[in-house]
């Protein structure tokens, strides 16, 4: 009896293997090898793409430059964060440009763009990490790995003045992050997830209506693209991050304040950009015909 539980059991787990490999096949899955370590986001000493100009000696590992599995920054939102974040105060926002146009409201620079800029601020060596890699070297204020920097892109293992790629601390030429979607809720709130966020209910209507759910306890929100499965979360959608932090922002223009109520949907950095995607610059889904623009943009 209890044999044949186990030889049971066994049997359904060799069938979920094959379920899951036969998917994989189906579904062309990429294979191991590819993904981040192709792109310029690998920093390693191990091998990467030609196009990848920076890399470091000190280690051939990949994720330790911005993950660690132990110690991490927990004040970062995004998983296990190995860097060192700046103080949200050095950075000018979009909205100090004062177009008339900007409707949403701007919150400190937060969330992920926050680690994004960890790096394209040019502020601080990419060798610089909580939780260098290998046993002890766990320094919570971050320590320099030890090794040397090779490529064009980068001054001291910083990304060098004058490339687009560098950022920097002055946030006024980039699409606004830290953004409202659809210009903020009319009402100073959004309903609950699941309930979708329709752009009916935006003060600007010129957006696309965000899809929402509640996945651990907490209310995501995203723009679906025409890539992945209607009405599900997918790296391909245009992902929104949901502040809590944000209590009551300056209006752009007028400069009143308004509060805010509950979670909210707002645009950061990696509402475009995947880190870890092999695609151009990183996006989400190819800008052919500017698919990512108009996945918000009702233009
Ligand atoms: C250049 C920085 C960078 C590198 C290198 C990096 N990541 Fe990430 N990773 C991020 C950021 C930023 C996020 C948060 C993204 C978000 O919120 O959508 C993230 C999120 C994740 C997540 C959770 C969300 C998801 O997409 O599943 C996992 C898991 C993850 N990374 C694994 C890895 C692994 C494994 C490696 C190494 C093979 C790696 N990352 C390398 C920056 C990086
Ligand atoms: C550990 C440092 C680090 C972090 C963190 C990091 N990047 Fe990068 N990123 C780089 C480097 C280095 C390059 C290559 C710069 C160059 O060669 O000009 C790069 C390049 C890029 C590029 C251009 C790719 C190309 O093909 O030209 C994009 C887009 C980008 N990063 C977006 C992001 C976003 C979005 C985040 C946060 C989700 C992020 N990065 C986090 C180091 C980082
Ligand atoms: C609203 C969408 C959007 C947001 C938000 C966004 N980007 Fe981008 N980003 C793009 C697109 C689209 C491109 C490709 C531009 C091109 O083809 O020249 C790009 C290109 C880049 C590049 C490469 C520039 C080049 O020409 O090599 C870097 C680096 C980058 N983004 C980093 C960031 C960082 C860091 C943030 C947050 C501070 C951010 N992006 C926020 C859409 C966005
Ligand atoms: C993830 C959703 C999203 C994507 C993708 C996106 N945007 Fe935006 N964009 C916004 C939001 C939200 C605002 C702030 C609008 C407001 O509050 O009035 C904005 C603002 C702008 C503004 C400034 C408007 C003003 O009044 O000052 C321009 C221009 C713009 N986007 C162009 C683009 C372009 C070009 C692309 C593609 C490269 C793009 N956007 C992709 C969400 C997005």
């Amino acid at each position: 009896m209890k044999m044949n539980l186990i030889k049971d059991v066994m049997a359904r787990v060799a069938g979920t293997v094959a379920v899951v490999l036969m998917g994989a096949g189906m579904f062309g899955a990429p294979d191991a090898s590819a993904g981040i370590a192709n792109t310029k986001h690998n920093l390693g000493s191990s091998t990467g793409p030609a196009s990848r100009v920076n890399s470091f000696s000190g280690t051939g590992e990949i994720c330790v430059f911005c993950h660690t599995p132990h110690g991490s920054d927990t004040s970062a939102a995004v998983p296990l964060w190995n860097r060192v974040l700046s103080s949200p105060t050095i950075y000018t926002t979009y909205n100090s440009l004062g177009t008339s146009s900007l409707d949403g409201s701007t919150a400190p620079v937060g969330s992920v763009s926050l680690a994004c800029l960890s790096c394209h601020d040019g502020t601080q060596a990419m060798n610089v990490m909580i939780n260098q890699p290998g046993s002890g070297g766990y320094n919570s204020a971050g320590g320099a790995l030890t090794g040397t920097w090779s490529g064009a892109d980068q001054t001291n293992g910083m990304i060098s003045d004058g490339l687009i790629t560098k950022i920097g601390t002055d946030l006024k030429n980039d699409h606004p992050i830290g953004i409202q979607y659809g210009g903020g809720p009319k009402t100073g709130s959004v309903p609950a997830a699941p309930a979708d966020y329709t752009n009916t209910l935006f003060r600007d209507a010129d957006f696309n209506s965000a899809k929402s759910a509640v996945l651990n306890g907490q209310s995501v929100w995203w723009v679906d693209t025409t890539g992945g499965t209607a009405g599900s979360r997918e790296k391909t959608d245009m992902q929104l991050y949901t502040r809590t932090d944000v209590t009551a922002v300056n209006k752009a223009g007028d400069g009143s304040a308004i509060t805010l109520t509950g979670a909210q949907p707002f645009v950061e950095c990696a509402s475009c950009h995947d880190p870890h995607t092999e695609n151009t610059t990183f996006l989400r889904i190819a800008n052919t015909g500017s698919a990512v623009c108009l996945s918000c943009h009702i233009k």
